[in-house]
């Protein structure tokens, strides 16, 4: 039997395949750079950079962002597109950066949804431990609420009205990606400062999608100390 395929691996296809190339950025990006100037801060980390859609405009906005991804065939492209942002590229995931780095911005656009639940919290748990003291992180997440397309199987409900689906067609077949509830959101940034509380934004599928998909847009800014059951190091 073959191996299920990796986040890495669907996600090196996708890119291949020609993904995001012409796509704008993302309209959240005018927020990102609007609260990242408010702060006074312009050094940060974008987790799930991907080809650059979103990471070239905040860049070109006056933003020096480490872009990080586990798909080696975005960060080539990207490096290709941007051989001036060539150095500032990681390939990898959280976990391989240096310990206890951290950065007074992270952003994360569409990229802490993949896996279970369980995995999606840890993903979250971890970026939030990069965020400097009175640093900002800015997330975009699959919410409920969105109309689930292609195929695909509920594989987990929680009583938080979060749920995973594994995907049984399409770019995204085999994987597990995570729809996250406002109240699963709160839980996590419980603690965090909302200096944009989380918004749904909805968007039509063009066909031969139906339905909308809603992801939650929002920004916290870290405390100076966090008490509570969030660890700040390792
Ligand atoms: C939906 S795409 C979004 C890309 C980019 N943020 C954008 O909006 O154009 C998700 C990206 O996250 C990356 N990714 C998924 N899991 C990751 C992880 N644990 N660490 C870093 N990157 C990850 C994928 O390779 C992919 O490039």
């Amino acid at each position: 039997m073959r191996a299920p395929r990796t986040a890495a691996q669907a996600w090196d296809e996708e890119y291949r395949r020609g993904r995001y190339q012409d796509e704008p950025p993302v309209a959240f990006v005018a927020d990102i750079l609007a609260a990242a100037h408010g702060a006074g801060a312009t050094n940060g980390l974008y987790v799930g950079c991907g080809n650059g859609r979103n990471l070239l405009p905040l860049v070109d906005g006056g933003l020096d962002l480490l872009g990080l991804d586990i798909s080696a065939e975005a960060v080539r492209q990207l490096a290709d597109r941007r051989p001036d942002r060539a150095g500032r590229l990681h390939h990898g995931d959280l976990d391989s950066l240096p310990a206890g780095a951290t950065w007074p911005l992270v952003i994360g656009i569409q990229v802490f949804q993949h896996g279970d639940c369980g995995q999606a919290h840890r993903q979250v748990r971890a970026a939030q431990r990069r965020v400097a003291p009175g640093g900002l992180i800015r997330v975009r997440v699959n919410a409920v609420g969105t109309d689930v397309w292609p195929a695909h199987e509920v594989v987990e409900r929680a009583t938080d009205d979060g749920f995973t689906v594994r995907y049984t067609a399409g770019s995204k077949r085999g994987l597990d990606i995570h729809f996250f509830s406002r109240a699963e959101l709160d839980q996590l940034f419980a603690g965090w400062a909302p200096v944009l509380p989380a918004r749904p934004h909805r968007t039509e599928r063009d066909i031969p999608g139906t339905g909308q998909w809603t992801q939650w847009e929002a920004i916290w800014q870290r405390p100076a100390e966090l008490i509570g059951d969030q660890p700040l190091t390792g």
